[in-house]
């Protein structure tokens, strides 16, 4: 059996950055440390910095006193006033191309775009783009029954979307408008992962996608890879690999979601190793994607 790895795997620089400062506050404060929703989609890690005093809270309500981090998704900015009607001190870890996506989405509202923005309702990242701009811009993930009312137009992408179905809105936008702007928010990290799971799965007989479920981006890079026809696993640790997925299969995929830690990675590597019985077969490979 070979394995073919992704090119680019593990954390990508917003989630390194997150989880950096919450670490740094950690080590700077005798204060409660709480992250306000799960700082990354990692079930493993948000345990792993719960160990080391760094508390996910669901709620607001559940924080009594210290520092709340903000997370790479960002927050919506109701909840940033609670936080400072409270006074707890706030750090903001959110990731700046997420930031970038809630400034480019207020700029198109205040001149006067009617302005959209590709993406998943209830991800966090989207609530905080569309409460930046006090719920003034329409979330959409398709161009079913997309209907517009003004003949100028903007858009704006969560950073965690294809670049496909951004094409896709924008060629079904254009036609109908007489001015137009988009400012494609998708970020390159995200862009360059789906190019590789796209070029990985064409030539794999199965392909591992490793990162949380609730991970936008590692459920995309999944639905990238079935999307080309491939037998695709999802999965979140090592421990969720069944031996009855590699009957007959020659080459295996793997990639990884923005937030899944290296360790992890690891791990999966490892257990594909052991299912593979004649291990002298084995060729890990980094995938190399031009882009
Ligand atoms: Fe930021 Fe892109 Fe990562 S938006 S958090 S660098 S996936």
């Amino acid at each position: 059996m070979e394995i073919k790895l992704a090119r680019n795997m593990g954390f990508c620089f917003g989630v390194k950055r997150a989880i950096g400062i919450a670490r740094q506050t950690r080590k700077e404060t005798k204060e409660k440390v709480w992250t306000l929703g799960h700082i990354i989609h990692n079930p493993q890690v948000v345990k792993k910095l719960e160990k080391e005093g760094i508390i996910a809270a669901e709620n607001l309500s559940e924080i009594d006193t210290g520092y709340v981090i903000i997370r790479s998704h960002g927050v919506h900015p109701r909840i940033l006033k609670k936080v400072r009607e409270r006074n707890l001190k706030e750090v903001d870890a959110t990731c700046p191309l997420v930031k970038k996506a809630q400034e480019k989405a207020k700029q198109l509202v205040s001149e006067g775009y009617e302005t959209f923005v590709i993406g998943e309702k209830e991800h966090p990242e989207v609530i905080s783009i569309v409460g930046g701009t006090n719920g003034r811009i329409r979330v959409i993930d398709s161009v079913k029954n997309l209907e517009i009312k003004n003949s100028k137009v903007g858009l704006v992408v969560q950073t965690t979307q294809s670049q496909k179905i951004l094409q896709e809105v924008a060629a079904f936008l254009l036609p109908k408008v007489l001015e137009f702007k988009v400012f494609n928010t998708i970020c390159d990290v995200t862009s360059k992962r789906q190019r590789e799971v796209r070029k990985l799965a064409k030539k794999s007989d199965i392909m591992i996608v490793v990162g949380g479920k609730k991970s936008a981006n590692t459920s995309r890079l999944a639905a990238i890879a079935k999307g080309e026809g491939c037998i695709t696993y999802h999965i979140e640790e090592a421990g969720e690999i069944k031996e009855e997925w590699f009957t007959d299969v020659k080459r295996v995929g793997v990639a990884s979601g923005a937030s899944t830690p290296d360790w992890i990675i690891n791990e999966v590597i490892d257990k594909l190793k052991k299912i593979d019985k004649n291990e002298v077969n084995i060729d890990i490979n980094k995938e190399e994607v031009t882009t």
